[in-house]
């Protein structure tokens, strides 16, 4: 006891000193690196509080007890430091980062411009609107789909005229990019039950010289109604409805005898635009009269096709070019402009 006291006390001073040297070293460290050192440098495996932890085995019990003791309390004292020491140097870092990318934190945003809707899209939605209000469900196509759908299956069989102006892209085992949306007919009649009514929004394509009134790809809305005793008058109810919540007034229409094989009778709807501007009255040629719609009611076979017994029930289609409303609706001559993706096009509307 007696000699053990003075080695005691020794150890306990060289422990205090210790923790003096680290915190200076500590608090002036400039980097996680550096820190790390410091760390190791006191703590490690081959630290001086090692060292001084060696002489230990020479004291007395009450020695051991007392410097080991000490020696835990600088140990966690130095760890407790370091991770002091690596927030301040975590906030300088963050403080530098920002001084060099000059960025101000109190300043206020930049404004990111808004995207706007295509006018094709924003008419697509108003059109799907109106025919879901008077209970219409929509189904979008396929762009690229079969022979039997785009033909077959509305009437059209192989070797058929009719083919030829809806001739169009193939793909290399046979299928074609849709030349109407007549081609999702089918796969409607087979998934819905009678009432039908469903409409198809979606693009089209067609193997066309392009030119101010023809793209190769363009927009069309068909639709499809199917229940028993459905008539050529619900039809003309139907779309005139429907043209007349498009424009906003009451629209005039005329229906004249026209042929699409896969209605009968079939024929070409036409709108008043007497009352539309100036844009339709060119449009028309003056006439007052434009031409917009494919219809009829739909052909026994089409309706066999798709599974419907047209003894039972009857029904009507049709198809438009969404396009040939919105170029005179918003004075667009050119139906190229429309899928040119320029956006100061886009951004008129
Ligand atoms: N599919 C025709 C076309 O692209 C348009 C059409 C005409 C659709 C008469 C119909 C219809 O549903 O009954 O020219």
């Amino acid at each position: 006891m007696a000699t053990a006291k003075p080695d005691t006390q020794k150890l306990l001073t060289e422990l205090d000193d210790l923790l003096l040297k680290a915190k200076a070293n500590i608090a002036s460290t400039d980097s996680e690196e550096e820190l790390d050192q410091e760390r190791v440098r006191y703590t490690g495996r081959k630290s001086e509080l090692t060292t001084i932890l060696r002489g230990i085995k020479d004291l007395s019990d009450d020695g051991k007890k007392e410097v080991g003791a000490r020696a835990n309390e600088v140990k966690e004292k130095v760890l407790e430091l370091v991770e002091k020491q690596s927030m301040v140097l975590r906030k300088k870092s963050v403080e530098r980062a920002s001084k060099e990318e000059e960025l101000d934190v109190t300043l206020p945003g930049n404004k990111i411009p808004q995207g706007r809707r295509h006018i094709i899209s924003q008419m697509q939605e108003r059109t799907e609107e109106i025919f879901q209000r008077m209970g219409f469900d929509v189904v979008y196509p396929y762009e690229i789909d079969t022979d039997f759908n785009n033909f077959q299956a509305v009437n059209i069989p192989e070797g058929h005229p009719a083919r030829d102006s809806w001739d169009t892209f193939w793909t290399e085992d046979g299928q074609i990019a849709i030349t109407h949306t007549s081609a999702m007919q089918n796969r409607v009649l087979r998934s819905h039950e009678p009432p039908i009514r469903v409409v198809v929004p979606g693009r089209t394509f067609r193997h066309e010289a392009t030119d101010a009134r023809h793209e190769h790809t363009f927009f069309q809305v068909e639709g499809v109604y199917v229940d028993k005793g459905v008539t050529f008058a619900d039809m003309l109810g139907t779309l005139q409805t429907f043209f007349s919540e498009f424009f906003g007034q009451k629209i005039g229409i005329k229906f004249s005898p026209d042929f699409f094989p896969f209605v009968e009778p079939g024929g070409m709807i036409s709108i008043d635009v007497s009352g539309l501007g100036d844009s339709f009255m060119e449009i028309s040629k003056g006439t007052g009269w434009l031409e917009i719609l494919g219809c009829g009611m739909i052909h026994p076979r089409v309706l066999e096709m798709g599974g419907i017994d047209p003894n039972v029930y009857s029904g009507f289609a049709w198809g438009f070019g969404l396009e040939r409303v919105v170029m005179p609706k918003f004075a667009i001559e050119d139906i190229r402009l429309i899928y040119k993706g320029d956006l100061d096009f886009v951004r008129q509307f």
